[in-house]
């Protein structure tokens, strides 16, 4: 049985009091049978931290560092992370892959440093508009985790988010995204630690309220990367309901 999960990933966005307003207003609901987690920038990680104690919301980083710490300007370590009270932090989210670097080789580094200070990695794996038209989708996520997977044990999350659909209002149809979750799982529990069954595979990538029902209806679909409309605690709460409601 796997639990929903639906994490917030805010980007570079807000100013800090934006942001302590949002955490507040997602604070004010308790939820069960769903892991609410934020994913603030690392300027406003302590501020949302503070808000989040004595809560169940789940606080994770957008990117974490390679290496354990020394001379690295601007980075920060999985150490930090954890300091600040994160359990979770994404690699290979593809902002990072397309404007920052990240080959699947530091993406696997990245998971493999998370694990060993104990956060658990949300590795975002999926395909260019370019790769699907030319039929590369499988090719290339299975290349994506193949990385991964050499390098980590068990307990981790992976996120399907087509780059096509991230930021862009067109979201995966309920069906694309579930064959590609139900490949991910087979392909994981063949060529990882982790047990498929088990496996929370999120889905990211344009999710909105008026389509998070139909997406969370699929088996293989365990809950949500959530960009812009984690940015509107409406839209974001909204979003959670349907992944308490449909998954599980
Ligand atoms: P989006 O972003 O919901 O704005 O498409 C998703 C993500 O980048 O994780």
């Amino acid at each position: 049985m796997r639990k929903a999960l639906v994490a917030g990933n805010w980007k570079m966005n807000g100013t800090i009091n934006d942001v302590k307003e949002l955490t507040s207003k997602i604070c004010q609901t308790e939820w069960n049978d769903v892991d609410i987690m934020l994913a603030p920038s690392f300027a406003h990680m302590h501020s949302v931290s503070e808000i989040l104690s004595g809560t169940n919301v789940l606080l994770a980083g957008q990117d974490c560092s390679e290496f354990d710490q020394g001379a690295f300007t601007g980075e920060t370590s999985a150490d930090m992370l954890a300091d600040l009270g994160c359990t979770h932090v994404i690699v290979g989210h593809s902002e990072r892959r397309q404007f920052f670097g990240d080959d699947d080789l530091r993406v696997a580094r990245k998971a493999r440093k998370a694990q060993i200070k104990r956060l658990c990695p949300i590795v975002c794996v999926g395909e260019t508009l370019e790769e699907r038209d030319s039929g590369k989708t499988t090719e290339v996520i299975e290349r994506q985790l193949c990385a991964v997977f050499e390098m980590i044990e068990n307990k981790f999350v992976i996120a399907y988010e087509p780059v096509w659909a991230i930021g862009t209002g067109k979201s995966a149809t309920p069906e694309m995204a579930q064959e590609v979750h139900e490949n991910i799982r087979q392909y994981s529990a063949a060529h990882s630690h982790a047990n498929g069954s088990d496996l929370r595979i999120l889905y990211g990538g344009s999710v909105k309220p008026d389509n998070a029902d139909e997406l969370f209806s699929m088996p293989d679909i365990d809950g949500g990367l959530i960009g812009g409309a984690s940015l509107d605690s409406e839209s974001f709460l909204k979003i959670c309901c349907s992944a308490a409601k449909l998954i599980n």
